[in-house]
């Protein structure tokens, strides 16, 4: 039954590391999946990740099923962690969700229900995260683009932005990135996400918000939660999908939740009950040691605050090699405006390098980052910044 099946092509983004798993050249780089690294270039677990662990497992917990909406204590923090421990609308019980298999299977889960609800058109960001219209078509909808990105000048093309959005016809669901948008960087400021807010309240839209890097932006996860705070409060009936992979840096784990605001308790409950009747043929129910963790953490409030400081020392590491990777360019020679590299926030550059030039960077110089130019700030250390920008000098002059 197999003789037909043909070789699929590598993932665009995480394809990469099986590719560079390959390259024997000693001073190779990777700088493509958005995965925090330490100063030394090794992946990282949060300290007090590991005191959770300990904590963990000097528990005796069993290993039964969770529900099929996960830890009923996990969700609860995690909505508390974005949408604020003073909201209304959370304190009210308009706020439900569950637990989900991090970002993508959260996107998956809403993008399936919304089909099911006689949705027919999710709108994402030009450019957005390559996986999002994969998950949307593959869930039955149909994927279309709006302004975002101002190629020429490296900034948000907000003009362009409202105008699609105000053609977008009632009822289509639009896809904001919460904080640290991927792959740009480049994210409204607080005056134009209340102009959005009011715009997507007059065309009637269902707003669905995708927080993958909360604690990325700005280094304090509270601030990042802000435009999905300001929306809650505008009345917005959103839904959400959360990721906890880059904050607290369990990517392997699968730790996320996806959540609703409804009208009333009772409209939430509802939404989330059919959350489950999507998720239980799908996966059945989600693994439970990272939500473990993640509750941990967040019901301890000692560990809390020294979750926030570690969340913000990985920030402000990246802030560092963005200022350093800038400094290396110009060091290099190059005479080309580099400022989008410090001006961009969260984990990644959008460097503006063509997809030629990427080809020509891997091929040349051994240092991969995604087709589309973006470069992992992450994965920059004091002591490969000079090779990459040298690299890249050689490739964009
Ligand atoms: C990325 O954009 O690099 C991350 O979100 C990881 C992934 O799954 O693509």
């Amino acid at each position: 039954p197999w003789s037909f099946f043909e070789m699929a092509p590598l993932d665009p983004i995480i394809g990469l590391n099986e590719q560079f798993q390959k390259d024997d050249y000693p001073s190779k780089v990777i700088v493509g999946v958005g995965a925090y690294r330490d100063e030394k270039g090794k992946p990282f677990v949060l300290p007090s990740v590991r005191k959770a662990e300990k904590i963990l497992a000097e528990g005796g917990l069993d290993m039964e099923y969770a529900g099929i909406a996960g830890e009923p204590r996990f969700v609860d923090l995690a909505l508390e962690f974005a949408y604020g421990e003073d909201s209304a609308a959370l304190k009210e019980g308009r706020i439900q969700g569950v637990q989900a298999l991090s970002g993508t299977g959260g996107l998956r889960v809403f993008g399936e229900m919304m089909k099911k609800h006689g949705s027919t058109t999710l709108y994402l960001p030009n450019p957005s995260w390559g996986n999002h219209k994969n998950i949307f078509t593959n869930s039955g909808l149909e994927v279309k683009n709006y302004r975002y990105y101002d190629a020429d000048n490296s900034s948000l093309d907000f003009e362009g932005m409202v105008h699609d959005i105000k053609s977008m016809p009632a009822g289509s669901i639009v896809l904001l990135h919460a904080c640290a948008h991927n792959p740009t960087g480049m994210d409204p400021t607080l005056e134009q996400w209340k102009e959005l807010s009011s715009v997507i309240k007059e065309q009637d839209l269902v707003t669905f918000f995708d927080c993958a890097y909360q604690g990325f932006a700005s280094g304090d996860a509270s601030k990042d939660a802000a435009a999905i705070r300001m929306f809650v409060e505008d009345g917005h009936l959103i839904s959400m999908v959360q990721s906890f992979s880059k904050n607290f840096g369990l990517y392997g784990q699968r730790v996320g939740a996806l959540s609703v605001v409804g009208r009333d308790a009772e409209e939430a409950k509802k939404v989330v009950s059919q959350m489950k009747t999507v998720i239980r043929p799908m996966y059945s129910n989600p693994p439970r040691h990272g939500a473990r963790l993640v509750t941990t953490i967040l019901e301890d409030p000692q560990l809390t605050a020294e979750f926030r400081e570690e969340c913000k020392g990985m920030a402000d590491r990246i802030n560092t090699m963005r200022g350093a990777l800038k400094d290396s360019l110009e060091s290099a020679g190059s005479t080309r405006d580099w400022s989008h590299i410090t001006d961009q926030i969260g984990m990644f550059a959008y460097s503006g390098l063509s997809n030629e030039q990427v080809l020509e960077m891997r091929a040349k110089h051994h240092v991969y980052c995604t087709g589309d130019g973006r470069i992992s700030m992450a994965g920059v250390t004091s002591d490969n910044v000079d090779y990459i920008a040298n690299a890249i000098h050689d490739v964009a002059k």
